[in-house]
């Protein structure tokens, strides 16, 4: 017992330390709707996953527009044709149809694509339900180039462009746990399909586990993947993820992860407004 309790304190101690509490967008200027508070607190720390509370919908404010994030430019713009990118023309092509059927009712690409990658997670069984705000500001200016990791990165330059987006190593960590759903088709495309752990299925901690222990006969892990899993500074949040019973912190720092993943770039959060009921319950 004593053991347990010492090991899952070990591994509050490595979330707390990791999770970046840095704040983005407008709210680097002022809080100024209670929206904006709750976002506010949801980056410093509190819980991304939704509770089941009733969150009210603000009024809206004015803001500035931005350059690159999630303001949609992936699929109004050419990024969808960038190698980076190989991989999500079907899901680009179907967003796109979702898009022009319901622009007319005023939502923005960038809402769409957030909306349809929250539906997709709770949509997994054992996916978390994570929070959602609308409101973001499209823009076709297609995002910078060579932000984005490639398969074959080495740990340390991949930490570093991930720090320049405002997460921590450990934040890199939990995000990177959605490859527990991916089944790569460009990594190797003689093995087109294979998964990256053995229940794409199922939204769990398997995927960190075999990273480290896979022959790579049945599952393809990404160089990548393998480097961040045995590097010096990454390496015991990726055990404390692979261990087990691991679910159940991992899904929290996934979500609060995302969480700010999804408004990187988003200069009106002040101005959002709270759509987590549209999104399906947990399976
Ligand atoms: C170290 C950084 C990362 C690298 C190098 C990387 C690389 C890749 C590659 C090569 C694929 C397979 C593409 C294909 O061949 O079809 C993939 C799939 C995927 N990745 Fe990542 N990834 C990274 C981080 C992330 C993060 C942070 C997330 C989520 C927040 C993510 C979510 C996914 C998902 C959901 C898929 C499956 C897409 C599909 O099946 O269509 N990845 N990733």
């Amino acid at each position: 017992m004593d053991r347990l309790l010492a090991e899952i304190q070990a591994r509050d101690d490595v979330l707390l330390e990791g999770r970046s509490t840095t704040l983005i967008g407008d709210l680097l200027d002022a809080v100024l709707s209670p929206v904006g508070d709750a976002i506010k607190q949801i980056l410093e720390g509190a819980s991304a996953i939704a509770d089941g509370a009733v969150y009210k919908a603000p009024g809206a404010l004015g803001s500035d527009a931005s350059y690159g994030g999630a303001d949609g430019s992936l699929l109004l713009s050419d990024e969808l044709s960038r190698p980076d990118n190989r991989g999500l023309e079907p899901i680009g092509a179907q967003t796109l149809a979702w898009f022009n059927k319901y622009k007319q009712h005023g939502a923005s690409m960038a809402d769409l694509i957030q909306t349809a990658t929250l539906t997709a997670v709770v949509s997994c069984p054992g996916g978390p339900r994570i929070r959602h705000f609308v409101g973001r500001k499209d823009n076709s200016r297609a995002g910078p180039t060579g932000k984005l990791p490639t398969p074959f990165q080495d740990a340390k330059s991949l930490i570093d462009l991930f720090t320049a987006k405002t997460f921590t190593a450990s934040d890199l960590i939990a995000l990177i746990g959605s490859h527990t759903a991916s089944k790569q088709r460009f990594v190797d495309p003689g093995r087109a399909e294979i998964p990256q752990d053995s229940s794409p299925n199922v939204w769990n901690t398997k995927y960190y586990s075999e990273t480290l222990s896979s022959d790579n006969k049945t599952i393809l892990v990404f160089p990548s993947d393998r480097n961040l899993a045995t590097y010096s500074s990454t390496k015991a949040q990726w055990n404390t993820f692979a261990g087990a019973g691991a679910d159940a912190v991992w899904k929290p720092a996934f979500a609060a992860a995302y969480f700010r993943m999804s408004m990187l770039g988003v200069n009106n959060l002040n101005d959002l407004a709270e759509c987590t009921k549209v999104l399906p319950l947990p399976r």
